[in-house]
Parts: structure tokens; C-alpha cells; sequence
């Protein structure tokens, strides 16, 4: 019987196809052959929980673009893997390098604006915000500071924006930090933390697709794109980073993730360390 229904519901090589046509139109993510087990996991997870007879029935119910559907397959299809203070060594160079400079050149205007392009369940602006608080001090009361957070995932937000996270997600950040900047519930929250209202005071979470238009004018001093271009083709890949340009001041801060670093042929970037890029001109 089981095995029966999980033929029925496997997706086969067309409706793999006719799915990754669709996931990249809607949001520039590539899916390769070997994602289609993975994919088909998580499509069945949504099959189930809202009760339809077929992965067939599904795939109708998401092709029109009004259903109420649509969004929550496109939240089960990314994948929103992050930690606080994941890569280091940007938060470093932001503290070490980016800030003081930026305190010596705009000190009169006391402005800036950082954008976390991707920012799934939040820990990567929550760790900008800590970031700059530690950094600021209490002169941060004279500083107009702004983090945009998006992402294209409506549920990964929410969770951001409630900033509470289970004690484990934190337990790895110096002690010092974790007890300035998180308070830990008791009783039978004594397993959770959740991120102080200074740190979220800085942030403005937003739903954004970054295949869509962007609303913001900028110029931001800092933008972070990490770890999502790895999922677009290199076209599109190339058009974000143009974006991005658009929207980032001379001397400003483009940082990606790991896996991430822009071809040669972006002359005005200038590359400052690991996936670090200062916009020259
Ligand atoms: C692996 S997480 C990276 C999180 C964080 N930037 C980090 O490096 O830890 C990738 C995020 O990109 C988001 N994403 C994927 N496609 C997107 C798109 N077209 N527009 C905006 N966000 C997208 C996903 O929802 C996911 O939360």
C-alpha cells in the first residue's frame, strides 16, 4: 500500500522539468537533477498537509498564479541554512576596517545604511545589529543606523521578526555577548532566547523577491549577499551584481557568501579579503 502511494506520488522526469521551469521563473533558483529527490520531499510535506490526492492535483493547484498556495511551495522549495555570525571574518572587517573608516569619512552626515539581502531566519542582521551597537556604543544614539532585511520566504521572516530562536542557535557566541544581547526565557522557554528590542530597533524586516523590482533607492554603505547567488545561473547572477552597484555608495561594502566571488570584469570592485568587495567607482 505504501509503496504503492509513494508511486503515485513521485515526481517524474517531466513534472521534475515542468517544476524547475516554474521555481526559476518565479524566483531565479536553478534545480538540478540531483535536487529532484529533495524537492519531492519537501513538495510531499505540503501535499500532505493540505490534504491533496496527488503531487498532479499540486502542481495545478500552484500554476495559478492567485493560489494561496503559491507562496508556501515557494517557501518549501528554499533552503534557508544560516547561524548568527556565520563567516566571521565580514562582521570582523566591518568592526576593524569598515566602521572606523566610516565614522572618520561620514561623521558629519552619522548615517548608514546596511542591507541584508537574504536574511532568512535573521541571524545574519541580528549579528549586524550586535555588530554595530558593540562598535557605536552608546555614541550610536547620534548615528541615524538602518538595517533592510529581506528575503523572499514569508515564513523564514516571521520567524526573524519574533526573533526568539532555541538557547542551541546562540550557545556558540562569546558568553559576554550572548548575555548583553539575548534574554533567556524561563520555565518552558528556558530553552529559547530571544534577541534584545535594541538590536531589533535597528532593523526593518521586508518580504522581497530579488527577481522582482526593488523599492529602495539607497545608497546603502553595506550590502550582504551571501550564500543565495550560488542558487541563480550566472545571468542572472550578473544582473543582481549590476543591481547591487546601482544601490551601493563609492567606497562601499559588497559582502557574498563563501562559495560566492564575482568574476573578473567588475573593474570598480575592488576585492579587500575573503569575498569582501569595496565599490571603487
Ligand atoms: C542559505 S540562505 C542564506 C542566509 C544568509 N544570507 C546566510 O548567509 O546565512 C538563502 C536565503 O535566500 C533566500 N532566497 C532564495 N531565493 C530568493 C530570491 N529570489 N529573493 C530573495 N531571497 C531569496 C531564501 O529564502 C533563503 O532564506
Amino acid at each position: 500500500m505504501e509503496t504503492a502511494r509513494a508511486d503515485q506520488h513521485s515526481l517524474n522526469k517531466r513534472e521534475f522539468e515542468d517544476l524547475c521551469s516554474m521555481v526559476y521563473d518565479y524566483t531565479g533558483i536553478v534545480l538540478v537533477e540531483s535536487k529532484r529527490e529533495m524537492v519531492y520531499r519537501r513538495i510531499m510535506r505540503r501535499v500532505r498537509a493540505i490534504g491533496i490526492g496527488s503531487f498532479s492535483e499540486y502542481f495545478r493547484l500552484i500554476s495559478d498564479p492567485n493560489s494561496e498556495e503559491l507562496p508556501n511551495f515557494l517557501n518549501a522549495i528554499t533552503t534557508n541554512l544560516t547561524s548568527f555570525f556565520r563567516e566571521n571574518h565580514h562582521f570582523d572587517y566591518l568592526k576593524t576596517d569598515f566602521l572606523p573608516e566610516h565614522e572618520r569619512d561620514y561623521g558629519q552626515d552619522k548615517r548608514l545604511r546596511i542591507w541584508s539581502t537574504a536574511s532568512s531566519t535573521g541571524e545574519e542582521p541580528y549579528s549586524l545589529a550586535i555588530t554595530l551597537r558593540e562598535y557605536f556604543g552608546s555614541r550610536i544614539n547620534n548615528w541615524d543606523c538602518k538595517i533592510l532585511a529581506t528575503d523572499l520566504d514569508t515564513t523564514v521572516l516571521e520567524t526573524a521578526i519574533n526573533g526568539i530562536y532555541k538557547f542551541e542557535r546562540v550557545e556558540n557566541i562569546p558568553e559576554k555577548i550572548q548575555k548583553k544581547w539575548f534574554l533567556r526565557g524561563s520555565g518552558d522557554n528556558s530553552e529559547y532566547v530571544k534577541v534584545s528590542q535594541d538590536l531589533q530597533d535597528l532593523i526593518t524586516f521586508k518580504q522581497l523577491n530579488l527577481m522582482h523590482d526593488w523599492p529602495m533607492r539607497g545608497p546603502f554603505d553595506v550590502i550582504m549577499c551571501r550564500n543565495v547567488l550560488i542558487y541563480f545561473d550566472k545571468p542572472t547572477q550578473a544582473k543582481l551584481l549590476g543591481k547591487f552597484m546601482g544601490l551601493l555608495r563609492v567606497n562601499g561594502v559588497l559582502m557574498l557568501g563563501h562559495s560566492e566571488s564575482i568574476a573578473k570584469g567588475y573593474d570598480e570592485l575592488e576585492c579587500r579579503g575573503k569575498t569582501i568587495y569595496v565599490r571603487r567607482r
